[in-house]
């Protein structure tokens, strides 16, 4: 029974670079009120009108869902709040707790409230840190990977996401109210914000520096390859995902493609429009070696079949019409 309670969106991270993205979009257009979570306050810029409040605190920490879901019902959840790749292999217990126990303890409460008068949707970022390619030559070699192959992950973090797209999937089977979702994400490029904290940060920290005219060290190798995303694309993928008709799904986790990029490509490309880019290349070995693991291309077919995702960029328009004038924008305003 619902007691009263009102019918809320809620999102989980979303003060993080997704988060942020992913709120100006809804807060704007029509639907529930959106309520939202972080251990940091939102940014100042307005997050629109269907906004109703920030609960700024610890998703481990259940005071803070006592409190919420005695005023609010969820109906759709956008479970965020992560310690993303690199930071997570270095703080490995809390990794767990926040990425793995955080996740579980909603997915419990989202399962203990939906029921098929009331249900709730539960969508879930993952990654393609799931993916554990055994050598460089083996990724050299592999086509775009698809959803079932190469589940081997190499990383903690890796390991957390499976976890909790396996852990959501079977309580929404043990459960008819529960709908889970999970979208496993490429590495994502923003015009307006910088990630911290993950595996594929040289692509958007080069870019950025290019345009502020500042020396860049990369820490991975100029061979390096990864799926790249648009920041509006891979919001534009997870928002069809979340709204689409259940009949139409036929996997709980889908691949979002990416532009397969190797770190001497952006390079070239981004020195076309920044002529004075200053590259050079200080080895990080541990995360060089998280890459190398990561499949440089993945599957999205399922994606684009059953929720119609369609990338507003190609690999030339993501520098030309997204990123390019838009950093340059951040950074001569
Ligand atoms: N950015 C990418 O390239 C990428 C790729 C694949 C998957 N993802 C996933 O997407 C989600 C969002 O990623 P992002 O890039 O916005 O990351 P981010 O680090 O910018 O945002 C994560 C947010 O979670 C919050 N958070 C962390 N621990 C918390 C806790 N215990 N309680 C409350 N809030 C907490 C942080 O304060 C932060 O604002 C994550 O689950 C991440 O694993 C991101």
């Amino acid at each position: 029974m619902s007691g009263g309670r009102i019918p809320v969106t809620l999102i989980t991270g979303a003060a993080g670079e997704i988060g942020q993205a992913l709120l100006q979009r809804l807060a704007g257009g029509p639907g529930d009120p959106i309520v939202t979570v972080d251990l940091r306050p939102l940014s100042t810029a307005g997050p629109g009108d269907r906004h109703r409040e920030h609960c700024q605190g610890d998703i481990l920490d259940s005071a803070l869902w006592d409190g919420l879901l005695h005023r609010y019902r969820p109906t759709l959840i956008f479970h965020l709040a992560a310690i993303l790749s690199t930071r997570a292999e270095s703080v490995p217990v809390l990794a767990h707790r926040v990425n793995a126990d955080g996740a579980a303890r909603l997915l419990a409460m989202a399962a203990e409230f939906a029921s098929p008068d009331e249900p709730i949707r539960f969508v879930f970022p993952s990654s393609i840190a799931v993916y554990g390619l055994p050598s460089q030559e083996a990724k050299d070699a592999a086509a775009a990977v698809s959803e079932d192959e190469h589940l081997d992950p190499a990383t903690l973090y890796g390991a957390q996401k499976l976890y909790v797209e396996r852990l959501g999937a079977t309580i929404a089977r043990l459960n008819d109210g529960l709908d889970f979702r999970a979208v496993r994400l490429p590495g994502l490029i923003s015009a307006d914000t910088l990630p911290q904290g993950g595996t594929s940060d040289w692509a958007p920290e080069l870019i950025h520096a290019a345009a502020r005219r500042e020396p860049y060290s990369c820490f991975v190798s100029q061979g390096a390859r990864l799926p790249f995303c648009a920041m509006p694309d891979a919001v534009e993928g997870v928002l069809r995902l979340a709204f689409c008709e259940k009949a139409s799904l036929s996997r709980t986790a889908y691949n979002l493609g990416g532009h397969s990029l190797s770190a001497a490509e952006i390079i070239a490309r981004v020195a076309r429009d920044f002529p004075d880019l200053d590259v050079r290349f200080q080895l990080d070995r541990g995360r060089d070696r998280i890459v190398a693991s990561w499949p440089g291309a993945v599957d999205d077919t399922a994606a684009r079949r059953d929720f119609g995702f369609a990338p507003e960029h190609d690999e030339e328009t993501l520098f030309s019409r997204y990123l390019i004038p838009g950093i340059r924008r951040r950074y001569q305003g």
